[in-house]
């Protein structure tokens, strides 16, 4: 247990929300939807701890909250229909699900290891201040305990996840109360998940109906995501040996590894180093990548849910 500490919606209660971000801590800020439980989404590690108090069995890619439209060029591309709807809707209960840029300095844990990014500017002002002081990209799901109802009170997030994270700003009730519209892009505008912003008007400002999101294609909002990072090599888990040719993914103290998630057997920092390794073991060679046992206590259902998906048949 750690001491969640309550900040005021002044300009001292800012300033130490955002030391904490910038310092790799989970603060949890009012939006105009609902609170977010943030952390700066450029620590691999913060970002493993959302998921670790969220008790998320999966990880479902997180959204990334910046201050301004123009923040986001760094990190995604912005482009066509995508720009229209953030001109007219941001700041705002949308998120745009974008390509995300090669290179940037995200975590890829914050779009669990896929191509794309979800972004959102919000429009209230304690968020607006906090990421234009925290001066990083923060990504925040909902503060709320993975399957219960979102929080859109200071008292629902300690409720739920008082203890576990660094502070909550006490903004008050939230003025939407319900999760932001996601829309996709690929290729036209498609409805990901229906929230604060009406289906109705962001069809009207785009002139077109929004595509339905077909249940089994690439990705499903909220949550169940069925396209997945899957590396070029073959994934055998669960190993206790390497046979040869196989390079080791190794989990806690085991020799032999070309990498290892963590050697001290540490979920967090094994969350937060997955999608890392394993993409350098795929950048390295083809060769079949053999995965130390993850026990199934805490972040490890969510790290066996990804290595699980990453080690399925290739269609
Ligand atoms: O209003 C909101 O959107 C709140 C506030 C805090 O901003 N946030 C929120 O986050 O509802 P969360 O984690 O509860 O929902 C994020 C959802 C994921 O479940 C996923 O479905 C979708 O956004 N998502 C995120 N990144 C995605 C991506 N790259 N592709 C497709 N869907 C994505
Ligand atoms: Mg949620």
């Amino acid at each position: 247990m750690i001491q969640t500490e309550k900040l005021p919606p002044d300009a001292a209660g800012i300033e130490r929300a955002a030391a904490l971000l910038r310092a790799g801590g989970l603060v949890s800020f009012p939006t105009e939807t609902v609170y977010g439980l943030g952390a700066d989404a450029t620590n691999d590690e913060a970002v493993a701890r959302i998921f670790a108090v969220k008790g998320r069995p999966s990880f479902n890619p997180l959204i990334v909250h910046l201050p301004g439209l123009e923040a986001v060029d760094t990190y995604a591309r912005l482009e066509g229909d995508a720009l229209r709807l953030a001109d007219i809707f941001w700041p705002g209960p949308l998120t745009l699900v974008l390509p995300r840029r090669e290179g940037s300095a995200l975590s890829p844990l914050v779009s669990a290891g896929l191509p794309s990014v979800a972004v959102r500017v919000p429009d209230h002002p304690l968020a607006q201040r906090l990421l234009a002081q925290a001066g990083r990209p923060v990504a925040a799901p909902s503060a709320n305990p993975s399957g219960r109802i979102s929080s859109s009170e200071a008292a629902h997030v300690l409720a739920g996840l008082g203890g576990q994270i660094d502070a909550v700003v006490d903004g008050g009730p939230c003025g939407v109360g319900l999760e932001s519209t996601i829309i996709g892009f690929a290729p036209e505008p498609t409805l990901l998940r229906p929230g604060g912003l009406p289906v109705e008007v962001i069809e009207a400002a785009l002139g077109q109906p929004l595509a339905a999101h077909q249940p089994g294609a690439a990705v499903n909002a909220p949550g169940q995501l069925t396209s997945h990072y899957a590396p070029a090599a073959p994934l055998r888990l669960d190993a206790t040996d390497v046979r040869p040719g196989e390079r080791l993914l190794g989990f806690g103290p085991v020799r032999g590894a070309a990498l290892n998630l963590s050697p001290a057997g540490d979920l967090v920092e094994a969350a937060a180093n997955l999608f890392h390794h394993l993409h350098a073991l795929d950048a390295e060679g083809a060769g079949p990548i053999a995965v130390s046992p993850v026990p199934m206590t805490g972040l490890g259902r969510a790290i066996n849910d990804r290595l699980k998906r990453a080690a399925a048949p290739r269609p």
